[in-house]
């Protein structure tokens, strides 16, 4: 098998640098950082040769970073979503682009309800009173789950799982997806309905789409206009399948009861702002951020940095599949292909 002359992996934590390196056979020269791609400063010699990328999210690999890489090949990014890469620029200049699908079905899904009964039972307003020593259960009334209907959009690894789990706490499902499979509704015990109909007659709605064009701001004034007074909404997928402007107003005004939102509109906004000095940010991505911070202080609120795949197993599992598509796509059989010279042998 023929060995990669350079391979560029950022965005990686020491201990998976060293876990990479120990089950990696086919990378002659290794490259890692911490940073994400666009803090590397690499220069024409050291980008001359890398054929291999491998990002995880906060990266963003536009049409300039390719640039950056001229004799690249491959991107293994290293997270199931792709939206931080420019898919068609990849097409254009010939580069496979591979994911690491449905590393954290479950991962993901318990992570959903994690954010789910903090906010039902007020389990974030709970610790904050009584690591200051207030313990008792003023303010801190909550609602069961039990009866209460769920809304799944999408129904992939991510959605099927939080199905799952919802059906154990004796919650009815309804789901919508682009591609329905009937069988496992049936099988399972959800119903499949358009969107406005899960948006109408769900109490809780879990968002496990990906996003595109179609999916942007899936979740705006127009929808939230067709929800029960008081609906929560749950988002593990990426911030921008809501409009995070028409969300505040929604929440501010009482029309949405809760958010539990693990990804931000704009989040690497907020992630670089010790930076903000010095870069600059369109005006849009500087009103999300303001409204972002007004999302942080409010109480129906609850927000995590983006770790819902952030678990031993998941993380494992993300770079043991890093390694074979890697393999893979050196052996002339690539796996896991989302764009690019091997589109072809994506499952539909
Ligand atoms: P998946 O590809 O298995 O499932 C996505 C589902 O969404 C598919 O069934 C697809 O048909 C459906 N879909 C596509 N367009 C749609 C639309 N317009 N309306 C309704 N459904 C639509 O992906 P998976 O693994 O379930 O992940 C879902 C999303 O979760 C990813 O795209 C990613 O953005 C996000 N994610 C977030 C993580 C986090 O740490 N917060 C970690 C992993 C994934």
């Amino acid at each position: 098998m023929a060995k990669v002359q350079k391979c560029l992996f950022v965005e990686l934590e020491p201990w998976e640098s060293e876990r990479i390196q120990a089950r990696q056979k086919d990378c002659e020269t290794l490259l890692t950082y911490e940073d994400p791609l666009q803090e590397i400063d690499l220069t024409g010699e050291e980008a001359a040769g890398i054929i291999l990328l491998s990002p995880f999210i906060h990266s963003r690999v536009d049409r300039a970073a390719l640039e950056q890489l001229p004799d690249l090949k491959v991107i293994s990014t290293r997270s199931t979503g792709y939206d931080h890469i420019d898919i068609e620029a990849c097409r254009e200049r010939s580069v496979t682009v591979c994911n690491v699908p449905g590393y954290g079905a479950n991962t993901v899904a318990e992570h959903t309800f994690a954010l789910l009964l903090a906010l039902t039972r007020r389990v974030h307003k709970a610790y904050t009173q009584t690591v200051r020593g207030k313990f008792t259960i003023e303010g801190l009334r909550g609602i069961d789950l039990r009866n209460r209907t769920l809304g799944v959009v999408g129904t992939g690894a991510i959605g099927t799982h939080v199905i799952r789990i919802a059906l154990g706490f004796q919650m009815p499902v309804l789901a919508y997806d682009v591609y329905p499979v009937q069988q496992m509704a049936d099988a399972l015990g959800f119903r499949y309905v358009d969107l406005d109909t899960l948006f109408r007659e769900a109490d809780i709605i879990s968002l496990h789409a990906p996003h595109n064009d179609a999916t942007h701001h899936m979740v705006d004034a127009e929808a939230i206009a067709k929800m029960k007074t008081g609906a929560i909404i749950i988002n593990t997928a990426r911030g921008g399948l809501i409009s995070t402007e028409d969300l505040v107003e929604a929440l501010r005004s009482g029309r949405l009861g809760g958010a539990g939102l693990d990804v931000l509109e704009d989040e690497q906004v907020i992630m670089e702002e010790g930076e903000m000095l010095s870069r600059r940010y369109d005006e849009r991505a500087l009103q999300t951020l303001v409204q972002n911070t007004i999302l942080l202080r409010m109480e129906n609120v609850i927000i995590t940095p983006h770790i819902a795949f952030n678990s031993e197993e998941a993380l494992d599992k993300i770079l043991q599949t890093t390694v074979d598509n890697i393999g893979a796509f050196l052996a002339g059989r690539p796996q896991n292909v989302v764009a690019g010279p091997g589109e072809e042998t994506r499952k539909a």
